[in-house]
């Protein structure tokens, strides 16, 4: 086990979890766990891991960006470095990735599964990418990757509108595979794992090159929204809604 606590990264022979592990902020990230679920990605190829599987807690996969971290952000003027480490991991990082989804995922806990290889969600899984309602634009290009994905107008949908998905919608829209109770998940998800582990690794790794198209193009689009972004977390909008979220009563 490495890196913080707040994400824990353990190897089991040639399959790596990375595991979101922040359950009392329903793992929203903050840049120490951007770091840590990069240097997780980044590190993989050389440590003989053939298979990721992206995991989170119990009932909540991930609440996003930590929307006090953002409103740093917008003060400071800008992205962290780290978020944009742990994207450019997403698209430039050649090991296959797996995820086990239960209950939440919003924002980027919804986007990076745009990345993965193969999703197992659970029965009480949730999607959803606010950003808009945030004053934001949507980010980790999933611009760009959500509506070859699904369509334009079930991307705009999801992005713009911010209408939620369930696991079935989710599983309708392309970034799903499989269902699962959620007791069920997490093995559902490392039998994938163990799988794709289990194929001979070369072919698995050109193959998924081959799928997955140019990793400039898509790391190109992560810095077009960047730049879109950073103007956003500036604005009077965004400012508003993150100090709604963090100052609401409940
Ligand atoms: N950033 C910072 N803190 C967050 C957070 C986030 N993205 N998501 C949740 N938290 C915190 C809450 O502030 C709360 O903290 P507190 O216990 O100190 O008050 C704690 O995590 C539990 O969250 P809560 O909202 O009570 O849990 P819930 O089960 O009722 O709802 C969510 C879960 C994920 C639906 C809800 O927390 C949420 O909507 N979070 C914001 C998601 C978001 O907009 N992310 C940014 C996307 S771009």
């Amino acid at each position: 086990m490495t890196m913080t606590d707040l994400v824990t990264t353990t190897d089991d022979g040639p399959v790596r979890t990375i595991r979101m592990n922040r359950p009392d902020k329903k793992n929203a990230l903050t840049m120490a766990m951007y770091d840590a679920m990069a240097e997780g990605i980044e590190t993989a190829p050389a440590a003989g891991i053939r298979c990721i599987l992206i995991g989170g807690a119990p009932t909540v996969f991930c609440a996003g960006n930590d929307i006090g971290d953002f409103l740093q952000a917008a003060m400071g003027g800008g992205l962290g470095a780290p978020i944009l480490r742990f994207l450019y991991a997403l698209a430039r990082g050649e090991t296959p990735l797996v995820a086990a989804v239960q209950g939440n995922a919003v924002g980027v806990g919804t986007t990076m599964l745009m990345h993965c290889d193969h999703v197992v969600a659970s029965t009480d899984a949730r999607f959803s990418t606010p950003f808009v309602s945030l004053g934001l634009v949507p980010e980790a290009a999933s611009s760009l990757i959500a509506p070859r994905l699904m369509g334009h107008a079930r991307a705009f949908s999801l992005l713009v509108m911010g209408k939620p998905l369930t696991a079935e919608g989710a599983k309708a829209a392309g970034f799903v595979n499989a269902i699962a109770a959620p007791d069920e998940v997490e093995a559902e998800a490392i039998k994938a794992a163990a799988e794709i582990a289990a194929l001979p690794p070369q072919a698995v790794l050109a193959s998924r090159r081959l799928m997955r198209g140019a990793a400039d193009e898509i790391a190109a689009r992560i810095d077009a929204e960047a730049v879109e972004f950073k103007e956003r977390l500036k604005s009077a909008e965004a400012q508003a809604a993150f100090t709604a979220f963090m100052s609401r009563k409940r």
